[in-house]
């Protein structure tokens, strides 16, 4: 049964929406923008795409299609323990990565920065492995929430320190497939526990 429009949109999420901060078609465009960037500088190489699970899923599959260079697509998930929706930087590898990355352009592709530490963890795990190159794909970034500077090349979008959702990231898994980026109502989070990409 197909009642309405093709894909989940705002109606479906009621009043757990508060806000559309990124609507679909400036995403779609922000991820062919940043392809070009990437294509540009890759000119030449193979690059090693690791996406972080879950909340790149979205990005990652967008991305590795509005490129041109020749891609490998790798995935790790990692978990960070904080309170609620706000990590501390103790990262445990939830899975880690089938391929080895020595001398591999790595390209690290992540939904979210928030205090950074969960990127500057893996960025220093990675490293350690030896690739030939290290970099970071992020779509969004929360500049007012930095607890660490990581140098991060690809960027899509610096938002305000608003929990988000939609586009690959969660509220206790929901709204992954929402297409959009919007900001979730106060009145749905809050506890604590231990969160994973
Ligand atoms: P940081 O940079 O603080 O972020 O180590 C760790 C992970 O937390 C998730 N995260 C979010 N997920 N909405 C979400 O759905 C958000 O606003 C948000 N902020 C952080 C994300 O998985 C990030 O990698
Ligand atoms: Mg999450």
């Amino acid at each position: 049964m197909i009642a309405k429009g093709s894909a989940v949109d705002e109606t479906d999420m009621r009043a757990d929406l508060e806000k559309v901060l990124i609507p679909e078609e400036e995403l779609q465009e922000k991820i062919r923008e940043l392809a070009a960037k990437i294509d540009a500088d890759y000119a030449g190489r193979e690059i090693l795409l690791v996406g972080v699970l879950k909340g790149a899923v979205m990005v990652m599959a967008d991305l590795a299609r509005a490129l041109h260079s020749p891609v490998s697509m790798d995935w790790m998930a990692v978990s960070s323990y904080g309170s609620g929706t706000q990590s501390s930087g103790v990262v445990r590898i939830l899975k880690d990565l089938d391929a080895d990355i020595m001398d591999r352009h790595v390209l690290i592709v992540e939904d979210i920065i928030d205090s950074g530490l969960t990127l500057h963890w893996l960025m220093s795990n990675l490293e350690s492995r030896g690739p030939a190159s290290l970099g970071v794909c992020a779509l969004l970034r929360k500049p007012d929430a930095a607890k660490i500077e990581v140098d991060v090349k690809y960027i899509g979008f610096d938002i305000p320190n608003e929990f988000v959702i939609g586009y690959g990231l969660d509220y206790a898994e929901r709204y992954r497939n929402l297409p959009f980026v919007g900001t979730l109502a106060p009145h749905v989070y809050g506890g604590s526990g231990e969160q994973e990409g």
